[in-house]
């Protein structure tokens, strides 16, 4: 009788431990599914910046010199609107569409160019390199069915991208559906 009573004891011992290490192995499980999924969130920043392509945290500084350094005479362009060949003659030449411009100096001009050359697109072999928007394929691709006006340039973005000068590409306005 007492002997029965110690062995129902040490099952019931028994299945506490099992049901603690099950325990212990969820909690590990969710401990590491949520690793996971905050660094695939960490990849998620400037929710603000709304352009064509999420930037990952190491292009954000080369992003914020890019559009200090190309916002003041006119706003930023999304680097997704030209193929990477005319973002490279275009930062490294001084003789500007007409005006003079400081080309960057290193360190920034790294940074910069690690941003633009990631996230503008790829120059066709065949084409000429745009260096007019209503030139460049990527400008064109990215209005699919969009009525652009004639002729189109930076100043005209705004009228339907009335975040335009806040780098935002995202938010629209109902110019376009007229
Ligand atoms: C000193 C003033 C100034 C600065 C700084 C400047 N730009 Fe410009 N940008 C101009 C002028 C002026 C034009 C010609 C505008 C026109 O003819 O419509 C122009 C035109 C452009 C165009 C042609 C757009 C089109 O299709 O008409 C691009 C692309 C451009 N700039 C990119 C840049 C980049 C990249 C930088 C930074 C490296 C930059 N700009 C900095 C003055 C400036
Ligand atoms: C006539 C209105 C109009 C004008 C002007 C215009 N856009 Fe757009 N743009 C649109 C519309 C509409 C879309 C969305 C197209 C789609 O997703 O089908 C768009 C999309 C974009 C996108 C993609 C944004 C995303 O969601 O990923 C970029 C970048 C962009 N435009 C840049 C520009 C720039 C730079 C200029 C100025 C040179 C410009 N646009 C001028 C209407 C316009």
């Amino acid at each position: 009788m007492f002997k029965l009573k110690s062995s129902h004891q040490r099952m019931k011992r028994q299945l506490l431990i099992v049901m603690l290490v099950i325990f212990a192995w969820s909690v590990a499980i969710g401990f590491i599914l949520g690793l996971a999924t905050t660094s695939v969130h960490a990849a998620n920043p400037t929710p603000s910046v709304g352009t064509v392509d999420v930037v990952p945290a190491q292009y954000q500084l080369g992003q914020e010199l890019y559009i200090e350094n190309c916002s003041t005479c006119h706003i930023a362009l999304p680097p997704a609107v030209f193929p990477t060949q005319t973002w490279k003659n275009l930062v490294e030449d001084s003789q500007h569409y007409g005006a003079q411009i400081k080309p960057l100096v290193d360190p920034q001009r790294i940074l910069v160019w690690k941003y633009i050359s990631t996230f503008s697109r790829v120059q066709r072999q065949d084409e000429a390199i745009p260096y007019r928007l209503n030139r460049s394929r990527y400008f064109q691709a990215l209005h699919p069915g969009v009525k652009l006006p004639e002729p189109i340039n930076i100043g005209s973005c705004v009228s339907c991208h009335p975040g335009a000068s806040k780098y935002n590409f995202r938010s629209l306005t109902l110019e376009w559906e007229k």
